[in-house]
């Protein structure tokens, strides 16, 4: 479907007026001021696009998929597989079989410890894994390591919030099973140099699973040359709806795993006595998946695409530009992460000496800026800061530099409410 906002995959310049026109919530007010959604990480708005590929799979051909022989079965499968061969594509996987639809990264990054970590993660193996991982990330290994008996190695940051890689590369020569890495902290905003450090992984026989929820979005994410062996994102935080979502596998190894779900559609034939899988990627989507929302999926990725990855990253780079010096040379305001704009994305977490960051979020709340202010699904990394939680800005395609403003000015009002 056709992007009214067309600037060409070599801009590199967005044309953001002309973006927001197609995300209708983006008009709306919140206690009489314009809204400012700075919340992207957490989730990401739609645009029209989106939610008219969705309206026209409910309202003009709406059918089960893979299960009738009739013209609105047909037509709707036929939308849902057109949709699986668009994100394989957008993630630049050799083929749509390996690209499965999940709800979301959480039922992916799952799926994957499930399937495979249970059949070959075994007593003193070693699940290498870092503290900037998000929960869905983290707690999956961490739980499988103690099931089985296997020793979990959480690579440090340093003062900056960079990802130590000295120390990452020694754990990895010490040897791994497993490798779980964030491509991008959703609490920091950094960027891990993944390529480099599954190359490390491959050479110590490791086992690759990348967290992509918070680079897909963002940036191009390129599985064959990124090199791992599983990734997993989620659709509501990339335009998509929510409860779309992927993991994509290398087929050899899907091909080896046992199903993480049992049921409909992942069988090829069942008897009393044993049951068939299904061929790839159906072996792992059982039940009735979310057929509509993996449209709208398609959808999003065919949005960001005609958009251009590159100028989407470029302009969210150039958000944090704008933003970062400001909150720096404010007073009382600690930046979490990064302060310069290499490696990193539109995250910005901070903390106001003096004002905590739910009352930090209540006070911008009040300006029409809407902000996340907790732990992010981030504990260890929260520990790690010394802090229970941050108030926690992040942009997309949407924002502009006026609001990046419109935040700093309101952090200072905030600041004379408590009189700081
Ligand atoms: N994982 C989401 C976030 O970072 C919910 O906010």
């Amino acid at each position: 479907m056709a992007v009214t906002a067309r600037p060409t995959r070599s801009a590199t310049k967005l044309d953001v007026t002309r973006i927001r026109h197609d995300f209708p919530v983006l008009s709306r007010t919140v206690h009489g001021k314009p809204l400012v959604w700075l919340d992207s990480a957490s989730t990401s708005q739609k645009p029209r696009q989106v939610l008219e590929a969705m309206r026209v799979v409910y309202e003009e051909h709406n059918a089960n998929i893979h299960r009738g022989v009739y013209e609105f079965s047909e037509r709707t499968t036929a939308a849902f597989e057109d949709a699986r061969a668009a994100v394989a594509r957008f993630i630049n996987a050799p083929s749509p079989r390996e690209v499965i639809f999940v709800r979301n990264a959480t039922e992916g990054l799952n799926l994957v410890a499930y399937a495979w970590g249970r059949d070959n993660l075994r007593k003193g193996d070693r699940v290498v894994t870092t503290v900037l991982e998000h929960h869905s990330s983290f707690v999956p290994w961490q739980q499988l390591a103690k099931d089985v008996g296997a020793e979990l190695v959480v690579v440090d940051i340093d003062e900056e919030g960079r990802l130590r890689l000295d120390q990452m590369r020694a754990e990895l020569k010490r040897g791994a099973k497993v490798l779980a890495i964030t491509h991008t902290s959703n609490g920091l905003g950094v960027i891990n140099p993944v390529k480099e450090i599954v190359a490390w992984a491959k050479a110590a026989g490791a086992t690759t699973i990348v967290d992509a929820a918070q680079s897909a979005p963002h940036m191009r994410v390129d599985v064959q040359d990124i090199g791992c062996d599983f990734i997993a994102f989620s659709g509501h935080k990339m335009l998509g709806p929510v409860g779309s979502g992927v993991v994509w596998g290398r087929a050899a190894l899907l091909e080896r795993m046992r199903p993480f779900l049992y049921g409909g559609d992942m069988i090829s034939r069942v008897s009393i006595e044993q049951t068939d899988w299904n061929e790839l990627p159906w072996k792992f989507e059982a039940g009735t998946s979310a057929y509509v929302d993996a449209i709208g999926l398609g959808a999003a990725v065919g949005y960001l695409e005609d958009v251009g990855m590159d100028a989407i990253h470029e302009h969210e780079v150039a958000l944090a530009a704008r933003l970062l010096p400001q909150l720096v040379a404010e007073d009382g305001v600690t930046v979490f992460g990064p302060r310069d704009t290499r490696d990193r994305v539109g995250v910005v977490s901070f903390d106001v000496k003096g004002i905590h960051p739910h009352d930090m979020a209540t006070l911008l709340d009040r300006e029409g800026i809407a902000v996340r202010a907790g732990h992010h699904c981030n504990n260890p990394l929260m520990t790690r800061l010394g802090v229970s939680a941050t108030t926690r800005a992040s942009t997309y395609l949407y924002n502009t530099m006026e609001e990046m403003d419109a935040l700093v000015a309101a952090v200072r009002k905030a600041k004379k409410v408590f009189g700081i």
